[in-house]
């Protein structure tokens, strides 16, 4: 089985990449923007393209020919997307279009990341038959992404998750856990939203879920996420507790005093019966996934 992720240098992309690189029965073609920023090199081959450049996405799909994709690649800083639309579309939108009429053969699977964010926030946790109602530009573009691969023909699978957390080998963008846990060591004050709520999905886990998901060709919608829903405050404060850091430098704040440019739903976490039947999803607890990621540091800090 060939399978092309895409976004392979984000944090999902990577973690598939590690998860599907060993695996002899798959060929893997990993794909990203510039230079291949992941440690291992071997196990797979790697391209680098834009998807925004529709002529370079027809020219890879029709040269590898997967048998599925799995497309983690979309501008996800949901503040710059809502400053900057037109780009949002661009990776977002239109990219989707280009990847989805490239695909020549009907057979090929489509699983694709979406997110908690098509959800308004007032009635979570959700299922994946609650209706949508996105807030924010960000938003906007992953569900319009959702509705173009529903009527796309192919077979897909959208997997929404929320608030992911991991290390990667060169981060160009932090993550919740990382970043509580660098300021806090340096003694910085952080500023911790303290009325949304969220389930913390360990990146891991979630690449599982995507893996499952290929090798036993699932359709449909899926919710992926931790099983707790906690305030983002709580999880700073976790991970205070967990790396025994200090937590007088976080301080609570609500979203009307930080007052972001992109509205953000304020209560979502997703009931995830489903993937737990049909993905064999079983997230860790956030103190696990801690667990996880502390190892990898210690790993990565010793290298
Ligand atoms: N992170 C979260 O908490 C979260 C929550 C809900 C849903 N999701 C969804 O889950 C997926 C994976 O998230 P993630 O955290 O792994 O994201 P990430 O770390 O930001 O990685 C996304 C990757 O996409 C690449 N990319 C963006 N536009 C591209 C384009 N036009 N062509 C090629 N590559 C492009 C970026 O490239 P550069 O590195 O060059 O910028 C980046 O490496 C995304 O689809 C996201 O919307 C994420």
């Amino acid at each position: 089985m060939k399978i092309l992720v895409t976004g392979s240098n984000g944090l999902l992309g990577q973690k598939l990449v590690y998860a599907l690189s060993d695996r002899s029965e798959i060929q893997l073609v990993a794909c990203a923007r510039g230079e291949n920023r992941i440690r291992r090199k071997t196990g797979y081959t790697y391209i680098s393209a834009d998807l925004s450049d529709e002529s370079r996405v027809r020219e890879i799909l029709q040269k590898h020919q997967p048998d599925c994709i799995i497309h983690t690649a979309a501008m996800t800083n949901v503040d710059a997307c809502e400053l900057d639309p037109e780009s949002c579309k661009k990776h977002n939108v239109d990219s989707v279009r280009y990847l989805l009429d490239a695909c020549k053969n009907p057979a090929t699977h489509f699983i694709y990341l979406s997110t908690d964010f098509v959800f308004d926030g007032t009635a979570g946790p959700y299922r994946e038959t609650d209706p949508i109602n996105p807030l924010s530009v960000y938003a906007r573009s992953k569900a319009e992404a959702e509705t173009m691969i529903m009527h796309s023909g192919l077979p897909w699978a959208i997997l929404r998750t929320m608030i992911i957390y991991g290390v990667v080998d060169d981060a160009q963008r932090s993550n919740i856990v990382l970043w509580t846990k660098s300021s806090l060591e340096e003694g910085k004050d952080i500023r911790v939203i303290s009325d949304q709520f969220r389930g913390p999905t360990l990146a891991e886990d979630l690449a599982d879920a995507c893996i499952q998901a290929a090798l036993h060709r699932r359709t449909g919608l899926y919710h992926v996420s931790g099983r707790e829903v906690l305030s983002i405050l709580e999880i700073a404060c976790r991970v205070a507790d967990f790396f025994h850091l200090d937590k007088k430098h976080i301080h609570p704040v609500s979203t009307a005093e930080l007052n972001q440019p992109a509205l953000r739903p304020l209560k979502t976490g997703f009931i995830i019966d489903k993937a737990e039947k049909e993905l064999n999803y079983h997230p860790r607890s956030l103190e696990e996934g801690l667990e996880i990621l502390s190892d990898q540091l210690r790993k990565k800090e010793s290298h």
